[in-house]
């Protein structure tokens, strides 16, 4: 298995381009279920969820081809449909279940694995099987395969869910565009990846307003038909190398941010000390002055501060003068990064979803090892800002999540790269 070796180094300076967002990305393919014509997607991320996706789509039948390097997918789905989406990919990525609600959608029936749990929680599908019960299908649980069906096919409804699930709105949209009549979604997720997904439906013929709000309206068509559309940028590996120079010292300018997409985000970084200027292609960030200050931080839905970067903001403030609270809100089980970067020097007590982190001078370098995708690179950014050398070990999990990482930083002077593993 790959490792990453990072040598701690002085300040970063130069420009980094932003890619399209996974999360944005892995909505968007099963979208293609929805059509029998070619939906292509432009700004797409290199990434090994894509292609997971990519292989889960092919398995029921539709086509997903990569061009210029992968940044355009090119899909369609005209033949046969295979309704059974398989475990064995399924476990692979939880964000295989997004193709119940097309599946669902386009055939009246679907078989999904049910993704089992992961590392950081441990992330039922409840919200997701009683919004598309809304719609009418009936769904049961069967050897581990969620068996949903819709005899007559979908009719709109009123729904309104438990939690603001970002794959539950999803799935819903989804199933809603094809079904009959009017569908309307209430505390729905607002995050700008659920925006980009109705973009792109709307792209496609379908008819919904209010993505965005806590509130979607859908009102069904009998078919859709191709389009293409831009994947929105990835607000978190915007937000991850907004880190780079707020730890490192030094000036980065993130190619293709905005600052809608990391508002709350954004906040914190100015409470902790570190400026953010909109230019004409992106975001600059550089340190006010001085060390940073200690912030509080409560992950929640969009607008709130992200979950994703939560391991990434705690790397930040292991250095911070003073004592910060982290509370977690989103997921049960998202500090397994605290006791890694507790081998590096940081001093953090986790008591259930609450981490107190007492900032250090610096922390060292050390051997650590990748939990999840954005623990991983929350201890690249650690071993950044480390005196001496940091080896992060199943960095398969950041591959998930972030292209050409090495290469990312190595262009703002990092000193970082990949030792390939047996
Ligand atoms: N939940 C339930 N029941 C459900 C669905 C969700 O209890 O039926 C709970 C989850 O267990 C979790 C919370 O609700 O505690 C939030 O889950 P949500 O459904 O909103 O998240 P998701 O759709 O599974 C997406 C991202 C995650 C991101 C979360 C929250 C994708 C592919 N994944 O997951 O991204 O953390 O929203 O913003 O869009 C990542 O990229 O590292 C990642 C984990």
């Amino acid at each position: 298995m790959d490792s990453i070796l990072v040598r701690g180094n002085g300040p970063l300076s130069g420009q980094i381009p932003i890619a399209g967002a996974k999360n944005a990305c892995l909505a968007l393919m099963p979208a293609t279920l929805l059509s029998e014509e070619p939906l292509t997607l432009t700004n797409a991320p290199r990434l090994s969820d894509i292609r997971t996706m990519t292989q889960l789509l092919a398995s029921l039948g539709a086509e997903v081809t990569a061009l210029q390097e992968g940044k355009v997918l090119a899909t369609s789905c005209h033949g046969e449909i295979n309704p059974v989406a398989d475990y064995d990919i399924v476990r692979k990525m939880r964000a295989s279940n997004l193709v119940l609600g097309p599946l669902l959608a386009r055939l009246g029936h679907a078989v999904v694995s049910l993704p089992g749990g992961c590392a950081i929680g441990a992330r039922p599908m409840d919200i997701h099987i009683d919004a598309l019960a809304a719609l009418g299908a009936e769904i049961e649980l069967k050897e581990g395969y969620l068996h949903a069906n819709a005899r007559g096919g979908l009719k709109g409804a009123v729904h309104e869910m438990r939690f603001a699930s970002v794959g539950a709105t999803e799935n819903f949209l989804m199933a809603a565009v094809l079904a009959k009549g009017t569908s309307v979604l209430k505390n729905a997720a607002r995050e700008p990846e659920i925006v980009d997904l109705a973009r792109c439906l709307r792209a496609m013929g379908a008819q919904i307003e209010g993505e965005g709000t806590s509130e979607i309206t859908i009102q069904g068509v009998d078919r859709l038909h191709g389009a293409t559309h831009p994947v929105v940028t990835d607000r978190i590996e915007l937000g991850t190398y907004m880190l780079a120079p707020a730890i490192c010292g030094g000036e980065v300018e993130c190619l293709g941010g905005r600052i809608e997409l990391v508002e709350s985000f954004c906040e914190k970084l100015d409470a902790a000390g570190i400026s953010v200027e909109e230019t004409a292609r992106g975001l600059k960030v550089k340190r006010k002055n001085g060390r940073i200050r200690a912030v509080d931080v409560v992950t929640e839905p969009f607008p709130g501060f992200p979950t994703d970067l939560q391991a990434q903001m705690m790397a930040l403030l292991c250095t911070a003068e003073g004592t910060s609270i982290l509370e977690e809100r989103i997921f049960e089980n998202r500090f397994m990064h605290a006791p890694e970067l507790a081998r590096m020097g940081a001093r953090i007590e986790v008591h259930g979803g609450v981490a107190k982190v007492h900032g250090v001078d610096r922390l060292k370098g050390a051997r650590v090892m990748a939990t999840d995708l954005r623990a991983s690179v929350s201890l690249i950014l650690a071993g950044l800002a480390a005196e001496g050398e940091t080896v992060v070990s199943r960095v398969y999990h950041l591959d998930r999540g972030y292209e050409r990482v090495e290469e990312k930083l190595r262009a703002v002077g990092a000193q970082i790269e990949r030792v390939k593993g047996e």
